[in-house]
Formats: structure tokens, C-alpha cells, sequence
């Protein structure tokens, strides 16, 4: 049985439900772009709120962290992982946690106890030394030698704000020498293998910890290290998990491994990671902003190693590695199964699109290298090869660090919003000709939107956003992501459910909150970061809440007759429908 069926098994033997991985992009978090944790998606019931599977759950939950994509190339980083996690909301607290780490570490995995040592929270001016944790380890066998403390990598909080807390991370000894007597974890033979969070607070701001309604348990253990780990190899890519695809490339390339490790593990890591991304239910494309632009990024890095082991780039060589990776992982995650041709169809589109300015970015960039002054590229350059050539700013800095040169990334960052207030301009422009006048059929029709917004996500499905809008005195168009065309019987329930919700007559009310606030209420939004820190939310009973400058009605009773008119395609995973109010 493999590391993934052991563990879980082994915590629904403890009591545990077992909840599938969420999505990679949070559906209700847009404080960040990827989960980058399992508990990211479990943040609600960490502050209190209760889960429907109850108090002690686990999962694999699929993770992706790109904030450093320089690491990927060694023998440990990967952008997507996996992450097993087990948790107690309210339940059981340290004692049973530790212990059931150390059963399934020593029992499970038959890991000998001399081969793991810990660390734990040493204590602040808030927050008292964690002796619990200490007595409970020494009681299983770990030796004082074992346990170091530590102020700072013993407190875990996912971003700046949250739920947050001391914890305990576990390590083991890798390597065939003898296990020292004493845990050294400055020494690299020791490697971290787990990680219990003890998550009893909400840090408000940096000085101001708040109790949480309940003292809960949130643990992580990265699946790509642990398997590595388990079959003795000192490289993650070594393992059973990663040798198919490091064979599948050696296989494509015509080369070894050995000798072109960073290449491999580069191009390996990337395209599963945009596997994941292109395959999540979120319907995330290539695109110039948000997680769209690191899809973006990761594809054409791989194609660009790709290229740096002579693949020919222009060879299906994506979809071979990507239906390798697929077959892996289809049977835990079924999402891309369902979304094969989507990701394939992503990934060979995204390579065309970038291999057609490829050659001329590069040419480009080496004629640059005639007139630069100072050893470096200047902006116009960087955001000629950006705009022109789909060269992300990253892409362009990597190759001049290849060639030691700089780049001007100030003066691109400049260049670029410059760009980008002047397209925002225009696309303000477009929409403030929807909204023009405000007059009394533009107002009805703006509350229109909200109705039609909460019944597409009744009927359709919650994943349904508003990805657009335009009105004008005579009609509405509302544009939203949603993988399929809807069928009449769809069409026919929401528009009756808006006219069910106009002829009940309900009131729109304004309230002003903070940006957090709002997220936290659940409040819909299209844009976040382009909102000022004080919103406004527009609330129709519990039906549908959402940030918004308004104006609305009064009462949805004032809005008259709700009649779709077409239902079309906008663009790639987004439909739109067009209506009229009588
Ligand atoms: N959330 C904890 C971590 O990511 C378990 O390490």
C-alpha cells in the first residue's frame, strides 16, 4: 500500500472522516492565489465554524507554493505537492496528536524512534514555553537530546493574520551513517517530516493574539519527501513518484538523468504543477494576471529547459509528459480524468502561442546585448520582449543571469503599470458607458445582476462567478465562468427562480464593512485588490451578497418580469447570458 492509503486509513482508524483535497485555487479565500497548505481551505472551521464532516478530519490536499521558483531544480523543492493532514477542530489536543504522529511514524511506516528527534515552541513574551509538548515526547522515548526548542521556527501562521499557533515539527535522521546520539538542525542530515500546529489563536496584528473558540490541531507532511524518505533515495526525483516522468523525459530528450538533473527535475516539477493548475475545477487559463500568469510562467520555463536538453519544442513533448503525469494521479484525483483534454488542449495551445516568439525574443535579447550599457537590459527592451514576445519579466531576468547581466525590473515594473492604468482606463471607460446614466431601468437592471449571480449558482453550481458585466437602459449582459452551456431546463429554473425572488419582494440593503470583514461574510466580489480597504455590501436577504458601489433598488419587487434572451459562449470556460426586465 502506498504513503497515501496508509495514512488515511490509519487516522479513520482514530476516528477521522476523510475530506477530499479542495481545489488548488481557494474558492472563498482571495487572499491568496494557491492553497498553500491543507489547512488553507479549513480556515472557516479553524475560527470556529463547524464542519459538516464533524470534529477530526484528514485529507490529502494538493498545494502549490511559487513564491521561489529559483529553488525548483534541487533534489527537494517542487512547486505543486501534496500535503497529509489530520485535524482536530475543537477535539483532541496535544497528547493524542503527538502520539498518534509517533504510532504512525514508528508502527505504520516502522521508522526506528532513534532515527527521529523534534523540535518545539520555546516560548515568547506572549505565549509560554510549549512544556506539554516536551513531556508528552520524552514520555514516548524521545530523549531530552532529541528536542531542541526553538522561539521562531516553532510558531506556525499561513500568512501575516489567522488562525496560528506554536507547534511541533518532527525530524528525521536521513543517511546510512550511525544516528548521532543528539539533534543537530543545523545538520543537514536531519530532515523535516512533519509539522503539528497547536492552533489556539488568531493573531489580529503583530502584537495582538485573540483565543480561538476552540484549541485545534492542524498537521502537515509533504507526500513527495516522505515517499523519497521511505525508499531510501536522496533525491526526491528518485523516487517512485517522479522516476515514470524523469523517465518519460530522458525518453523524449534522448538523454540521461545524470548530467541533466536541473533540466529534468525543472521540467518535471513545472508541468505537473501545470497539470494541476490547468486541471483544477477553478478553470484557471494562461493569462497575464494572477494565477493565470504563473500557469503562464511554469509552462514556458519548462518549454525553455526543455529546450536547454535540444527536446524539440516544437514535438508534442508537453502532452507526452502531461498524459504521463495524468495516468500517475488520476486515481486520487479524478478532476483530471475529467479535464484530460482540457489540460492537454491548455498546455499545447500555451507551448504554440510561446513557441512562435520564442526564437525572435531570444534573437531579440541577444541583439539587446549590443547596445546595453552597464551590463544592463534596459526597460524598454524588457518590456518590448514582455509585451511583444510573451517573455515574463522573470523569464528575461533569468536568461541575463545566465549571462550575468541585469535588468532593469524597476523601470519594467514602471513601464508596465503605465500599460496597465492605461488599458485600465479604457476597460473603466467601457464600463462606466454601461452604468452612464444611472437612470431608473440601469439601477433595476444592476440588482438584476445580483439575482441572476446568486440563481446561476443555486441551479448551475456554487463555482459560478461573475466574470463581467455591461448594461445599458435596454438590457443586461452578465458574464460568468462555467465549464458547459446551459441546457434549457437550467436556463428555464433560473430565470424562474429570479422572478420567484422578485415577486417575494425582498430588500436590498447597504451596509459598509471593512475589505476583511466582507471576505469572511462570504460576500462575492470580482476584484478584490481593486477595492479600498472600506467596502460596500450589497445584501438581498441571505439570497446573494456581494461588494458592490451600487446603486441598486430598494426592493427586488420593483424589477418587473426577468426574461433571458440568449445564453452564449463569452471565452474559454466563461458563458454569457443577456436578458431584458419587462
Ligand atoms: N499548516 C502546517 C504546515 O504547513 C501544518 O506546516
Amino acid at each position: 500500500m502506498n504513503l497515501k492509503d496508509l495514512y488515511i486509513d490509519f487516522f479513520k482508524s482514530k476516528g477521522h472522516k476523510q475530506i477530499p483535497s479542495a481545489p488548488v485555487v481557494p474558492e472563498n479565500d482571495p487572499s491568496v492565489l494557491f492553497n498553500t497548505a491543507g489547512m488553507q481551505p479549513l480556515i472557516p472551521y479553524l475560527m470556529g465554524q463547524k464542519h459538516p464532516y464533524g470534529t477530526r478530519i484528514c485529507n490529502y490536499q494538493k498545494c502549490l507554493r511559487t513564491n521561489d521558483l529559483d529553488n525548483i531544480g534541487d533534489t527537494y523543492h517542487h512547486t505543486f505537492f501534496e500535503m497529509l493532514g489530520n485535524w482536530s477542530l475543537g477535539d483532541y489536543f496535544k497528547k493524542e496528536s503527538i502520539t498518534w504522529s509517533f504510532e504512525f511514524l514508528t508502527k505504520v511506516l516502522n521508522i526506528p524512534k532513534e532515527k527521529l528527534a523534534v523540535t518545539v515552541f520555546a516560548g515568547n513574551d506572549n505565549i509560554d514555553e510549549d512544556k506539554e509538548s516536551i513531556s508528552i515526547w520524552k514520555s514516548l522515548g524521545i530523549p531530552s537530546e532529541k528536542i531542541i526548542k526553538t522561539k521562531n521556527d516553532n510558531f506556525w501562521i499561513a500568512g501575516e493574520t489567522g488562525p496560528c499557533g506554536p507547534d511541533t515539527e518532527i525530524f528525521y535522521f536521513r543517511s546510512d551513517e550511525a544516528v548521532p546520539n543528539f539533534f543537530d538542525p543545523n545538520d543537514e542530515r536531519w530532515v523535516e517530516i512533519w509539522n503539528n500546529v497547536f492552533m489556539q489563536y488568531n493573531k489580529i496584528n503583530e502584537n495582538t493574539f485573540i483565543d480561538l473558540p476552540n484549541k485545534n490541531v492542524d498537521t502537515g507532511m509533504g507526500v513527495e519527501r516522505m515517499v523519497a524518505i521511505l525508499e531510501g533515495v536522496d533525491d526526491n526525483y528518485k523516487s517512485s513518484l517522479w522516476l515514470p516522468i524523469i523517465s518519460k523525459i530522458e525518453k523524449i530528450s534522448n538523454k540521461s538523468y545524470l548530467g541533466n538533473e536541473k533540466e529534468m527535475r525543472i521540467i518535471a516539477d513545472h508541468i505537473r504543477s501545470a497539470v494541476f493548475i490547468a486541471g483544477d475545477k477553478s478553470g484557471i487559463k494562461p493569462s497575464n494576471t494572477d494565477q493565470g500568469y504563473i500557469l503562464r510562467r511554469l509552462i514556458r520555463r519548462a518549454i525553455r529547459y526543455a529546450k536547454k536538453i535540444d527536446i524539440n519544442i516544437n514535438s508534442n513533448f508537453i502532452s507526452e509528459i502531461a498524459i504521463e503525469i495524468i495516468h500517475i494521479y488520476e486515481k486520487y484525483y479524478s478532476e483530471l480524468k475529467e479535464n484530460r483534454e482540457t489540460i492537454l488542449e491548455v498546455l499545447e495551445n500555451e507551448k504554440n502561442k510561446f513557441n512562435k516568439t520564442l526564437e525572435k525574443g531570444l534573437k531579440e535579447f541577444e541583439k539587446s546585448l549590443n547596445y546595453i550599457k552597464n551590463n544592463k537590459i534596459d526597460a524598454i527592451t524588457a518590456f518590448k520582449l514582455y509585451d511583444t514576445y510573451g517573455f515574463p519579466i522573470e523569464l528575461t531576468e533569468e536568461i541575463a543571469k545566465e549571462r550575468n547581466i541585469i535588468v532593469d525590473t524597476i523601470g519594467f515594473k514602471e513601464k508596465f503599470k503605465e500599460h496597465q492604468e492605461k488599458s485600465r482606463t479604457a476597460s473603466a471607460g467601457k464600463f462606466k458607458g454601461g452604468l452612464a446614466s444611472d437612470g431608473e431601468m440601469e439601477i433595476k437592471y444592476h440588482t438584476a445582476t445580483h439575482l441572476l449571480n446568486a440563481a446561476l449558482k443555486q441551479i448551475v453550481s456554487k463555482d459560478v462567478h461573475q466574470k463581467g458585466s455591461n448594461i445599458t437602459s435596454e438590457r443586461m449582459r452578465f458574464d460568468f465562468s462555467c465549464d458547459h452551456k446551459l441546457t434549457e431546463d437550467e436556463k428555464n429554473k433560473v430565470e424562474k427562480l429570479v422572478n420567484k425572488w422578485i415577486q417575494e419582494g425582498h430588500d436590498v440593503i447597504k451596509t459598509e464593512m471593512t475589505k476583511e470583514e466582507a471576505i469572511k461574510s462570504g460576500a462575492e466580489c470580482m476584484f478584490i485588490e481593486k477595492y479600498p480597504d472600506i467596502v460596500t455590501v450589497y445584501s438581498i436577504d441571505n439570497l446573494s451578497r456581494e461588494l458592490c458601489g451600487g446603486p441598486h433598488v430598494k426592493n427586488t419587487s420593483e424589477l418587473g418580469e426577468f426574461i433571458i434572451i440568449k445564453e452564449e459562449s463569452s471565452s474559454a470556460g466563461v458563458r454569457r447570458i443577456k436578458a431584458i426586465l419587462k
